[in-house]
This record gives C-alpha cells, sequence and structure tokens, in this order.
C-alpha cells in the first residue's frame, strides 16, 4: 500500500480537490489517499462549496470529506506528502523530525514541468473561475503523479 498525503493551509480549497482528483485515478487496494490543511482554522468542516461544486461539474464528490489539521504522526502514517504550495511546504518542512521525514516532502507542481510557477494558488478569496483553473491544474498534474506512482 502507497500512502499520499495532499496539505494545503485549510484542507477546504485546494488539497480536498487534489485528494479527490487522485484517489479518483488510483486503485484502492494499492493506494491510500489524504488530505490536510497545516493551519486549524476549518477543522472538521466541509470541503469549501465551490471546491464541491467544480468538483460536481466534473462528476467528482468531495462533499463527505472533512477538514483535518496536519499533524507530526502524518510522517509516520504517509510515504509522500505533497505541498500546495511553497508556504505550506515550509510549514511542513518546519515540523520534520529527521531526514527521513524531509524525504517524504515534495511541492506538488515540481511534478509537472510544464508550470513555471510552482504555487498552486490560493482560491480562498478568489472567484469560481478560480476554481476551475486550480481544478484543470491538479487534474494534470495527477495524472502525472499518477504514472509516476505506478512506475
Ligand atoms: P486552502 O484555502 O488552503 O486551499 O484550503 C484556504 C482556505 C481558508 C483560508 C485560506 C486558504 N483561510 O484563511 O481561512
Amino acid at each position: 500500500m502507497t500512502r499520499i498525503l495532499m496539505v494545503c493551509l485549510g484542507n477546504i480549497c485546494r488539497s480536498p480537490l487534489a485528494h479527490g482528483i487522485l484517489q479518483s485515478k488510483l486503485n484502492e487496494d494499492n493506494f491510500y489517499v489524504d488530505s490536510a490543511g497545516t493551519a486549524a482554522y476549518h477543522i472538521g468542516n466541509q470541503p469549501d462549496y465551490r471546491s464541491v461544486k467544480v468538483a460536481e461539474n466534473h462528476n467528482l464528490d468531495i462533499s463527505t470529506q472533512s477538514a483535518r489539521q496536519f499533524k507530526v504522526s502524518d510522517f509516520d502514517a504517509f510515504d509522500y506528502i505533497y505541498a500546495m504550495d511553497h508556504s505550506n511546504y515550509t510549514n511542513i518542512i518546519n515540523l520534520t523530525r529527521n531526514n527521513n521525514d524531509i524525504g517524504k516532502v515534495k511541492l506538488f507542481l515540481e511534478i509537472n514541468t510544464s508550470i513555471v510557477n510552482k504555487n498552486v494558488p490560493d482560491p480562498y478569496y478568489g472567484e469560481f473561475i478560480d476554481f476551475e483553473h486550480i481544478y484543470n491544474l491538479i487534474d494534470d498534474t495527477c495524472n502525472l503523479l499518477v504514472d509516476v506512482l505506478k512506475g
């Protein structure tokens, strides 16, 4: 079983999409996917209604997800930890205990060589079109990630 954790700030906009999209592309017998936020603002909340809606427009249901905060034990529970932007990458790196933990933390967009800006833009204060943009960016990058994960 390969275990993958998607991480953003609030765990209500970006990482729930990355979680749902990646999960939909992988066999659940071999891959476990989850998401978390580095901040505690939205613990227990459903994903933002705009992320739920954009996913629904692509026939993906993320409405049953519940936000949780990233915790140090996630370094033990997961093989790969993907940060949605540099800020959250740094937040996670600041919690690492050793080189093994550090080695698990990746910037999600590093895998997507066609994208120059390695931050998935935070859409929280944006418009619905920003959610459509990040959906496509995350979906394209998850396709690349699936190829890597399946080796
Ligand atoms: P996310 O977006 O990190 O993609 O879930 C945000 C959600 C909430 C806040 C910021 C970003 N906030 O400031 O509450």
